[in-house]
């Protein structure tokens, strides 16, 4: 069921997917005066897959895609488009769900950081929004690309955004369908009542400390398996706890977090305020 124009919740601080460093708002001028000033880019990546009955199909994508585009807003930083195709198959069995093999996210991934790179970017910055993208992006070599370094962090993962969480939802956080990435996108788009989704309002399977160690990185079982487990999509995750403050909240300490870690990582070459406008 489609939501009301009420029911949307518009943007509220100015941070999400409305960045100003988003690369595809630029001119390939622009891109290149930008290079004679910073050689790091921020790359997103997320997935198209089930999100339980009230996160989107979209809900890992539009994280990093919002997070990251503020993070960029907030450092200066470009951000390439986000990368959505990615290994997803334990939830094939959910219509909407498009996975691609590991392979062949890991090569698409190498083509984005070698065309970048022949460009002149070096430092590249991966803000990561699905837990399956980690293995193949820490597998990624870069060391016979010239200068080139690669980081990798999920946006969840930092310490205040870690408490934040815990405080929001403890042990309802789950693993998947989580109501902190359900809370971001509610925070830039959709929102989908819980009163349309009644399953929703279920409370998820309580899982284990030794399953949730055993799943990391989104290690499931085959699709069919996986649906009659968790039938309604959520793994030990009570979306239905989500909304739009929350995820705002969550929102604001990542990007903090994020934008300090970026700092770091690409150094002193970085002037936020000479790159924050558009290049004239
Ligand atoms: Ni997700």
């Amino acid at each position: 069921m489609i939501e009301p124009a009420n029911s949307r919740v518009a943007p509220r601080v100015g941070i999400g997917r409305q960045s100003r460093m988003r690369l595809q708002d630029r001119t390939w001028r622009e891109v290149e005066d930008y290079l004679g000033t910073s050689r790091a880019i921020i790359i997103p990546s997320g997935s198209t897959e089930q999100h339980g009955p009230i996160g989107v199909i979209g809900t890992d994508s539009i994280c990093a895609e919002s997070i990251a585009g503020a993070v960029g807003d907030s450092v200066g930083a470009l951000v390439a488009p986000v990368i959505s195709f990615s290994p997803a198959p334990f939830n094939l069995s959910f219509p909407g769900t498009i996975s691609i093999p590991e392979d062949v996210f890991a090569a698409l991934v190498r083509e984005i950081i070698r065309s970048l790179h022949s460009q002149g970017f070096a430092s590249f910055y991966f803000l990561n929004g699905h837990g399956a993208n980690l293995r193949p992006l820490h597998a990624i070599d870069v060391s016979a690309l010239e200068n080139a370094r690669i980081r990798i962090r999920s946006w969840w993962e930092f310490p205040e955004t870690m408490s934040l969480r815990q405080e929001l939802y403890g042990d309802w956080e789950g693993m998947h369908a989580t109501p902190s990435e359900i809370s971001v996108t509610q925070a830039v788009g959709r929102v989908i009542s819980a009163d349309d989704a009644p399953e929703s309002l279920v409370q998820p399977e309580r899982l284990s400390q030794e399953f949730i160690r055993a799943r990391a990185g989104d290690r499931h079982g085959p699709p069919d398996e996986h649906r009659a487990r968790f039938p309604d999509g959520r793994v030990g995750s009570h979306s239905a706890l989500a909304c739009p403050d929350h995820g705002l909240e969550l929102m604001k300490t990542a990007v903090t977090e994020i934008a300090e870690d970026f700092l770091g990582f690409a150094g002193p070459t970085l002037d936020g305020e000479r790159r924050n406008g558009v290049s004239t």
